[in-house]
């Protein structure tokens, strides 16, 4: 038997101010909650997963709120526990303990898309006999990640989380990643002190490498930390191209979406139902379209995610952006980004927004962009706020 626990509580600040009104594990993928994927796949894959406990603080109750009708048809038991305030990837899981003590349970970022075999890492943990095993695996800038050193033998001998200095990046720059998917034994919970505030990967692991008891469970693949609006652009854009395969014309489309016949449709896309799409729009490649969407005559659309309810007006262009619930774009509208829009915002006719990779558009929920309102910015231009 097996249980887990989903860290799901952190605030996603760098995902604001779209997280502003939706919390990071309820972010879209391909229209279904990022964390309705982390939940399929480890039923699907772990045999004897008994329950899961979801760790949550920050917008605890949109996670209730959806956990509590999914959860009807789940043969697993799903246990919400809320801390009163944020404990730290640490202290959330020691917070849990009651739930979780007397089994080996994985423990999972909540913010994460990875594809290793749940069986093959149990296997290797009980064949070294692990207290702690730590998914890695290789991306090419470690410093926003924790950093796995091990032996031959797959023991750890250090772990170093985010090596953000030039000198650390040199020297950690070759060594895999921690992939925010650990196996660990119930004596964890011996080392972490409770009612406080503990980082696992600052306090929890370098004390367990020092007693010579975590291992590194290393895995080659797809895999994505959802962290920053890019990544999350990126997880939406592989998990279409692994989708897609499944689908003879490259499109994911429901069949409750009404497209006019003049319109271009042009893979990978994804269109969830009740969508609208006017005649002679150019939609795609990576357009990812949520639910009752109408977008107007004549749009241009690529690369972009579009949250729930969404009115785009005709003859509107937008690239590489992604869009709140109920935003609307105005006629001849053009948005280029990278850009990421709260929810209800309105951006009216005429508008045009150009981004960039060092100044991003960033608009928070409920404002409105004028031509007006855009003449009098003076200062950070792309932060709307
Ligand atoms: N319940 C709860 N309480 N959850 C929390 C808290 C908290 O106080 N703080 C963070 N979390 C959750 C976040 O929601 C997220 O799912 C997970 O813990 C990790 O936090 P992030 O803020 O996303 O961390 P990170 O991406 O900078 O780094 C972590 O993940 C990397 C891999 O994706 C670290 O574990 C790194 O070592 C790792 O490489
Ligand atoms: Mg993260």
């Amino acid at each position: 038997m097996v249980n887990a626990i989903i860290l799901a509580g952190g605030f996603g600040t760098r995902l604001r101010p779209l997280s502003c009104t939706i919390p990071k594990p309820m972010f879209p993928i391909l229209n279904r909650p990022l964390l309705s994927y982390i939940i399929s796949r480890m039923i699907k894959e772990i045999h004897g997963l008994e329950k899961i406990v979801i760790a949550v603080n920050y917008r605890a109750n949109d996670i209730k709120a959806y956990m509590d009708e999914w959860q009807k048809i789940l043969n697993v038991d799903i246990i919400i526990n809320e801390e009163r305030r944020p404990l730290g990837t640490g202290g959330a899981v020691r917070y849990s303990k009651n739930i979780l003590d007397g089994e080996q349970f994985f423990m999972l970022n909540g913010d994460v898309l990875s594809f290793f075999s749940y069986q093959d890492m149990i296997r290797f943990h009980e064949s070294k006999e692990s207290m702690a095993t730590i998914s890695a695996i290789h991306v090419k800038d470690v410093s926003r990640y924790g950093v796995v050193v091990a032996n031959d033998n797959g023991l750890i001998t250090e772990f170093y989380e985010k090596p953000n200095t030039p000198e650390l990046k040199e020297k950690y720059g070759i060594r895999p990643i921690n992939a925010g998917t650990y196996l660990l034994e119930p004596e964890i919970f011996d080392i972490i002190p409770p009612h406080k505030k503990v980082s696992i990967e600052k306090e929890v692991f370098p004390r367990l490498v020092m007693k010579r008891k975590a291992f590194k469970y290393e895995y080659e693949g797809l895999w994505k930390d959802l962290g920053l609006p890019e990544d999350y652009l990126e997880g939406n854009f592989m998990i279409l191209d692994l989708e897609q395969e499944n689908h003879e014309d490259g499109s994911i489309m429901s069949e409750t979406a009404v497209i006019c016949e003049s319109t271009d449709i042009i893979p990978p896309v994804c269109i969830a139902d009740g969508v609208k799409i006017g005649k002679d729009c150019e939609i795609g490649p990576y357009a990812i379209i949520g639910e009752d969407c109408e977008i107007g005559d004549g749009v241009k659309m690529k690369e972009l995610v579009l949250f729930d309810n969404c009115l785009i007006d005709n003859f509107a262009s937008i690239e590489h952006a992604i869009l709140g619930a109920n935003v609307k774009i105005g006629k001849w509208a053009r948005i280029h980004g990278p850009g990421i829009f709260g929810s209800n915002v309105c951006v009216s006719k005429n508008v045009t927004l150009m981004g960039s990779k060092e100044h991003p558009i960033k608009v928070c929920p409920w404002k409105t962009i004028t031509r007006e309102s855009l003449e009098a910015i003076v200062s950070n231009p792309m932060f709307f706020h």
